[in-house]
């Protein structure tokens, strides 16, 4: 591990002490095979880690807990969600077969015990697939860690934990030379070896997972970027308006919750462009991308993912209307920022569950070593972003942004995410906060009170890169 400090364009980084661990107890992500350093017998996907598509399952109805399912809402800590198996199903109990000459204590205790196995087996069933050991080896002991003086829980958090604090920048694209001037860092990254960056307690901040191992890699990547700019076109959006995250195209789609809606609905864009971005999120070079992202998270991040496969399974189960974009992905939603020339400002995506990672990914044509780095603002960090490669970073509270392009190169991404209204929806009982207070004034004031509590052990989800390798 080594700290961040100091380096200067075309003077990378190094690895001095990359920390490999011996993996000796399992987590969420690893099987028995893996445990014993044996080889997953699974045909090999060309993701770098298995196919998303088979890792993703959604809860089945079984699956999800009665908490969250329940036309009655409680509420459920956090903390809760931190072992699988401490999770109740809503599996009915026939009552009938308990009856008899048993006593109602003694049907109680068989209904707990039988709920309690069946917890168990949803819990295997719905856990991630594991990841075959030579490429664990590789790309999780492998990565290399870089520690910086940043700590998470200073960063903009909002009261709760399910959303972060909006931030007023300058919509400006700063230079890495100007950066630089500021004492940031730089980091030349090839866009292929992992990194995890940590915070000042070893929390992971933010991953360069790069990208899956396949020679036919850059296929994928053009094929994405092509099928983007088609998009682009079909669309007809102005290329040259400027929002809040930079001066470029961009739709999302996908399932959401906020600006005063009563509940979670699937974005709404106008049927010709629900047309296109249906369209874009069929293309396979797209899936792969997705796919990728939701089995990093689940590799890096593995409480923060099952906290999302367990809230929005009661999510989708509660509302069949709302639509994944993808089958292979856990992310409820993606933006295909196709803008010709997507640069970001500084800015954070606040509506986003702050405890959580945004995938990034970069597309288009140019060159890393002088443009388009990712600028981490709070952590003081340039990165070099290589068309084809991801990162994952704390978007709701970590100020992040882009640096600039040189003239005739062109950058597109794609990038998913989790809005934390939804996890907020689903934990007050599948209501709005206001609807809570209606229906249940004690019950929010104990909400509210438990908002510093809960905030904590939203934090306490992410994992730290010794979490990711021994899970202990
Ligand atoms: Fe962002």
């Amino acid at each position: 591990m080594h700290g961040l400090g100091g380096a200067k364009p075309g003077h990378p980084t190094t690895a001095c002490c990359c920390e490999l661990k011996q993996a000796r107890h399992v987590s969420l992500l690893l099987d028995r095979a893996l445990r014993d350093g044996v080889e997953d017998e699974r045909p090999h996907d060309p993701l770098l880690f298995p196919n998303s598509e088979d890792i993703f399952q959604r809860p089945t109805p079984s699956a999800v807990s009665p908490v969250l399912a329940s036309p009655s809402p409680q509420l459920v800590s956090p903390r809760e969600l931190v072992d699988a198996e401490s999770i109740p199903f809503t599996q009915p109990v026939d009552n009938k077969q308990y009856h008899g000459t048993r006593s109602r204590k003694e049907r109680d205790r068989q209904r707990k015990k039988t709920r309690r196995c069946e917890s168990r087996q949803a819990a295997r069933e719905d856990a991630p697939t594991r990841m075959p050991a030579t490429r664990f080896n590789k790309y999780v002991l492998g990565a290399e860690t870089l520690r910086s003086e940043q700590d998470v829980s200073y960063l903009r958090i909002a009261r709760g934990g399910y959303v972060g604090k909006r931030v007023c920048d300058p919509r400006e694209v700063r230079s890495v030379a100007k950066l630089l001037k500021k004492g940031f860092t730089y980091l030349a990254w090839d866009g292929k070896s992992p990194h995890v960056l940590l915070d000042a307690h070893g929390r992971i901040l933010a991953i360069l997972a790069g990208h899956p191992t396949d020679d036919k890699w850059n296929t994928v990547v053009e094929e994405a970027s092509e099928a983007m700019e088609r998009a682009r076109k079909e669309c007809k959006l102005d290329d040259g308006k400027v929002h809040r995250r930079g001066k470029f195209a961009t739709l999302a789609r996908g399932v959401s919750f906020g600006g005063g809606q009563t509940a979670p609905s699937n974005m709404g864009n106008d049927a010709h462009h629900e047309e296109v971005l249906s369209t874009l999120c069929k293309n396979k070079a797209i899936q792969r991308l997705a796919g990728f992202g939701s089995s990093v998270l689940s590799t890096y991040a593995p409480r923060v993912y099952e906290r999302m496969q367990i809230r929005l399974g009661a999510l989708y189960q509660a509302d069949p209307s709302l639509q994944k974009n993808f089958k292979n992905s856990i992310y409820p939603a993606a933006s295909f920022n196709f803008g010709r020339e997507t640069v970001c400002y500084p800015h954070t995506d606040a509506a986003n569950d702050p405890c959580n990672y945004c995938q990034i990914t970069a597309l288009g044509r140019y060159n890393p070593r002088s443009s388009a780095h990712f600028v981490m603002y709070d952590s003081e960090l340039i990165i070099e972003f290589p068309p084809g490669a991801t990162i994952f970073a704390l978007s709701a509270i970590e100020r992040h942004g882009n640096t600039p392009l040189e003239e005739g190169e062109t950058r597109q991404s794609f990038t998913q995410y989790c809005a934390g209204g939804l996890l907020r929806w689903v934990e007050a009982g599948c209501r709005t906060q206001i609807q809570f207070q209606r229906d249940d004034p004690d019950g929010k004031a104990a909400f509210d009170r438990d908002a510093e509590e809960r905030k904590k052990a939203f934090i306490a989800l992410l994992s730290t890169h010794e979490d990711v390798v021994t899970h202990d």
